[in-house]
């Protein structure tokens, strides 16, 4: 089972609609996959028009009364499923400070879903937090979604020094670009300088209307604008992601 979380420090940057695309490009392929919606704004389960049906699962989870299979629904579509998002998931912080500041929370409740998937997502909120530090742990990929921009270069550059601080294997963190307009002198330059790191996948998103229409069409993309621009970037990212994570 290979964890791979949708991971940005900052707010706002893609890793949602990343999140929803991979996933169900994941199942399509033939992984069986769950997707775990972990921000309480509950977009990700929204896209796919899940609801959180067993209310405070999380709580419910880290206070040991309910089993992390309990929390999952099957989606409309073939081997993927979703933990959907729950309101409890907004006091996860201090949920965890009552498992000693552990972790490897996380990593050990996923433990127990080992032989039922192939691949499972994170969709995270964004910042430092336990929560991240447990999504860390527990990842064998952060998938981080980058905006060309000197603010988003920033923010980058201190989810490195965060990892190195923490002495996180900073090989998991590996990065892609969204939201490009590759016609700007600014985005262009960014993404040179950046892809010298080595920490990039090639192919990047640029920014799209057909993925902003994933709101309004509650879907990934391959389902209803299979053959769009937006779909094909999004195929071969994902082509990226499977040679850079599946050997
Ligand atoms: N490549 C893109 N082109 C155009 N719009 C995009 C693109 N990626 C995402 N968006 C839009 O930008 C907004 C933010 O995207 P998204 O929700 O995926 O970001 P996020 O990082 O998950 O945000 P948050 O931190 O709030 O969870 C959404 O309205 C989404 O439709
Ligand atoms: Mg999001």
């Amino acid at each position: 089972m290979f964890i791979a979380s949708l991971y940005n420090l900052k707010g706002g940057v893609g890793k949602t609609a990343s999140c929803v695309n991979f996933a169900y490009m994941a199942a399509k392929d033939g992984y069986r996959t769950l997707l775990w919606d972990l921000d309480p704004q509950g977009a990700a389960s929204y896209y796919y028009k899940v609801s959180d049906e067993a209310k405070n699962s999380i709580k419910k989870i880290i206070g040991h009364s309910a089993s992390i299979r309990e929390a999952i629904v099957h989606t409309e579509y073939d081997r993927l499923d979703i933990i959907p998002a729950d309101l409890s998931a907004r006091k996860l912080d201090i949920l965890l400070e009552s498992q000693h500041g552990t972790k490897k929370y996380f990593k050990n409740l996923l433990k127990e879903l080992s032989s039922l998937y192939d691949f499972v997502f994170i969709d995270c909120p964004p910042g430092f937090s336990n929560v991240a530090d447990n999504i860390f742990t527990a990842s064998d990929a952060v998938l981080m979604p980058v905006i060309p921009t000197t603010l988003s270069v920033r923010t980058y550059e201190l989810v490195e020094n965060y990892f190195e601080d923490k002495e996180i294997d900073i090989s998991k963190l590996m990065c892609f670009f969204t939201m490009v307009d590759i016609r700007k002198n600014m985005h262009k330059d960014i993404m040179q300088h950046l892809y010298k790191d080595m920490r990039f996948f090639e192919h990047y998103i640029p920014g799209l209307s057909d993925i902003e229409k994933m709101g309004v069409r509650n879907a990934p993309l391959e389902v209803f604008a299979p053959s769009s621009y937006a779909a094909t970037c999004y195929r071969a990212l994902w082509g990226d992601i499977k040679e850079g994570v599946l050997e």
